[in-house]
């Protein structure tokens, strides 16, 4: 990485403010996190909840950046930076090779409850900072951001981005009890929570990273295709290698369009339990 940041406005952070939260907007949360707190039992996997448990992020309100900081900090050395919004590529990645996760502080008004294009303080904090306590999935998040500053300079962004969309925004993990979501962007929606898993429509394919680095996505309507891995160490394992020359491998290839399946996808069977065979009862019980 080249230098460090000292000046605030050049890492583009800000300060919180957390006193200025207004009654309705800690409102907006407390309805948001209830809602969630609802649909996420048995549809999160385990890391997730764990997470939010330890964290204790809580209905109350929107959390103090400091206080949260403070315990994720000691649980896997990263912490919160508040930002004003999307930020460049460049700062963002810093920012994660650092493990400082930039997190807006807005929060979405009542009329957007359900349906929000760019991030807000609910997503960030909610969807995102939970599985931050995960040592392997927190190790992800700092190669990533590594491999970013990387991919910029080889001029492979673009596939890359793809790798965070079907990871870390939209990646469901399958679980000895079932599917289960990981991916942020799901985490903080209520209708893809159900949707990624419940849906006959969407693909639910075995994670494979050229796979996903050549397939498109959509970012204003549910996912057509979800990626499912076995869990944060397959992740973490399959994306240590140089990415140079996979890079260089798939650039000749043509991209898959985000409903797409090609031969060799493994599509997941949502009744599969890792393990042991499941008893018919259970398996009725689970779709
Ligand atoms: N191994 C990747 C590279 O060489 C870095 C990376 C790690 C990217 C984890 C994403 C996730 O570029
Ligand atoms: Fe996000």
């Amino acid at each position: 990485m080249t230098g460090t940041r000292q000046d605030p406005a050049a890492d583009f952070t800000i300060e919180q403010n957390w006193h200025e939260y207004s009654a309705e907007e800690h409102a907006i949360w407390r309805l948001l996190f209830e809602c969630q707190q609802r649909l996420l039992v048995g549809r999160a996997c385990g890391e997730y909840l764990e997470g939010l448990g330890g964290l204790g992020v809580e209905a109350n309100g929107i959390p103090d950046f400091r206080r949260l900081s403070d315990v994720l900090d000691a649980a896997t050395r990263w912490r919160i930076v508040a930002v004003p919004g999307l930020v460049p590529d460049d700062v963002f990645f810093a920012h994660l090779a650092g493990r400082r996760f930039p997190s807006t502080c807005f929060i979405r008004r009542r009329d957007q409850l359900d349906y929000l294009q760019a991030p807000d303080v609910f997503h960030d904090i909610c969807g995102h900072v939970p599985l931050l306590m995960n040592p392997v999935f927190a190790d992800y998040m700092q190669a990533y951001g590594e491999g970013g500053l990387k991919a910029l300079g080889l001029g492979h962004l673009q596939r890359l981005a793809r790798l965070y969309w079907y990871t870390v925004e939209f990646g469901l993990i399958a679980t000895p009890e079932g599917l289960r979501i990981y991916g942020s962007g799901i985490l903080s929606s209520a209708g893809e929570s159900v949707h990624c898993l419940e849906d006959p429509r969407p693909h639910r394919i075995n994670f494979d990273l050229r796979r996903v680095m050549r397939t498109r996505y959509r970012i204003d309507d549910f996912q057509k295709t979800y990626f499912v891995i076995d869990d944060f160490q397959q992740l973490f394992d399959a994306t240590r290698p140089d990415f140079t020359p996979i890079y260089r491998e798939i650039a000749v290839l043509p991209d898959i369009e985000p409903d797409a399946l090609v031969a060799d996808d493994r599509e997941f069977d949502p009744r599969r339990v890792r393990g042991k065979k499941m008893g018919r009862r259970l398996a009725a019980a689970q779709v």
